[in-house]
Order: structure tokens, then C-alpha cells, then sequence
């Protein structure tokens, strides 16, 4: 094993994990549409290898979800939808400037 620092400045974890309705999970909320928004943003932002947007699966509290966690930083946003990118995107750039 080789341990070394994260190469990004933030990593975003979009929790896409579905229960197929047998209980609330957040890909009941379109979360893969969510991952690629966010991506397209960052993206055209030019964020490409400081932002890193991952799909994750359960993050364990499904039912506060569409869930996202944003690290190192320790930011988690729960019930995100499509609406939200713009303030997503607004967190990331003012963890850009610190
Ligand atoms: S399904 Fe997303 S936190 Fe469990």
C-alpha cells in the first residue's frame, strides 16, 4: 500500500444508491442527473482535477436523502435537488478561495 495526500482540493460524494422503492434511498431523487449537473458546472469552471465528483453508494442516512458529502472539508447536504446545483456550486467556489 502507498499513503499519500488526496490530489483534490474537494471531493464530492453523490450518494446514488437505490432501494428500488423498497425504502427511501437518494437515487429516488435522480441523483445521477445530480452527479452530472454538478459535474457540467465544475467542469466549465475549469475545476477539472482540483473538484472531484464521484458517485458513492450508501451514505447512511437515506432517509434525509438525495445525500452529498463534500471532503476534506466535512460538508454534507441532505435532500439536495436539481434546484441546488446553483448553491453547490456557490459552497465550492467559496472553498475555492480559502
Ligand atoms: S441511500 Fe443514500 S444515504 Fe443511504
Amino acid at each position: 500500500m502507498k499513503q499519500c495526500i488526496a490530489p483534490y482540493k474537494c471531493h464530492l460524494f453523490v450518494c446514488i444508491k437505490s432501494r428500488g422503492g423498497e425504502k427511501k434511498s437518494c437515487g429516488d431523487g435522480g441523483t445521477p442527473d445530480l452527479k452530472a449537473a454538478i459535474k457540467a458546472e465544475t467542469k466549465n469552471r475549469g475545476w477539472k482535477g482540483i473538484v472531484r465528483v464521484s458517485e458513492s453508494g450508501c451514505l447512511g442516512v437515506c432517509a434525509a436523502g438525495p445525500n452529498i458529502m463534500i471532503y476534506p472539508q466535512k460538508i454534507w447536504l441532505s435532500e439536495v435537488t436539481l434546484e441546488d446545483v446553483p448553491k453547490i456550486i456557490q459552497i465550492l467556489e467559496e472553498l475555492m478561495v480559502e
